[in-house]
């Protein structure tokens, strides 16, 4: 039997239940397609799409269209995670009305079931029209990307008393305005787990330790094939870079010595493809 589609309840019962929550990153059909069948809780059509997959050095240069275009693929494989199209850069800060139109773009255009976006308590109004429209968000706090050129670099957040308490203040917040449930990102273990502990909605821990109620990692830093660089939080489950380079160069030696193809590989004249 098919199990039930993931939604942003089935995250916070599972919250309620102690079970954690597994979520990885996706940004085509494929990928989605085998990650439903390793059972992920949700999927995150991230704007790490940029670099993991676009090549540009920074996530900044994402558009609503790219997110919309690669978020649209992972729903087509129609997985019963819970999916959820990333806000890029600037799609949300600019006006509240910017940001309804672009989160509805997400949910009507790629048919995402969420959104999530970057930001603390300045994120407030723009967190109340999106549930306001019926649109779940989930939120990000400590390092988000799409402040680099603010914090000059990826740095651990909440590192001395008084971050750790405004973050603390902004996870609440947002809580109260309606967020479904909230990444963090590169903080203090000790602190992911006193904001865990003070939220009734879930945490998704990426670099902040074992006691957030989920994990997210970026699914091409996992099974390493992104390596222009690797944060110390992510584990690696595989060296498909490695495995991708050595199976091009068989190929390019079968090419070459005319190993390939073979007689299997060709048609003879009878029958179909
Ligand atoms: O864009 C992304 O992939 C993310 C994760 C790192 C949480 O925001």
């Amino acid at each position: 039997m098919r199990k039930r589609k993931m939604t942003p309840r089935s995250l916070f019962l599972m919250k309620k239940r102690g079970e954690k929550i597994a979520m990885l990153t996706a940004y085509d059909y494929p990928t989605a397609d085998i990650q439903n069948s390793a059972g992920i809780d949700a999927i995150l059509v991230g704007d790490t799409l940029g670099m993991v997959v676009l090549g540009y050095e920074t996530t900044l240069p994402v558009t609503i269209d790219d997110v919309i275009r690669h978020a649209a693929s992972v729903c087509r494989a129609q997985p019963r995670a819970l999916v959820i199209g990333d806000m890029p850069f600037l799609s949300y800060t600019v006006s509240v009305a910017d940001a309804v139109t672009n989160a509805g773009r997400l949910v009507k255009e790629a048919g995402v079931s969420a959104v999530k976006l970057e930001g603390g308590r300045a994120m407030l109004p723009v967190v109340r029209a999106l549930v306001r429209a019926s649109i779940p968000v989930m939120g990000h706090l400590g390092l988000t990307p799409q402040s680099i050129l603010r914090f000059g670099g990826y740095k651990v957040q909440a590192k001395d008393k008084r971050a750790a308490e405004r973050l603390l203040e902004a996870a609440k917040a947002l809580e109260d305005a309606g967020c479904f449930a909230i990444v963090l990102e590169a903080i203090p273990a000790t602190v992911a787990k006193v904001v865990t502990e003070a939220l009734t909605i879930p945490t998704i821990g990426i670099g902040a330790g074992p006691d957030c109620d989920g994990q997210v990692l970026v699914t091409h830093d996992m099974l390493g094939i992104y390596d222009d660089f690797t944060p110390k939080f992510v584990k690696r489950y595989a060296e498909m870079r490695t495995l991708m380079k050595k199976s091009f160069e068989e190929y390019v030696e079968d090419v070459k010595s005319s190993r390939f193809p073979g007689p299997e590989h060709c048609y003879d004249g009878n029958g179909d493809a």
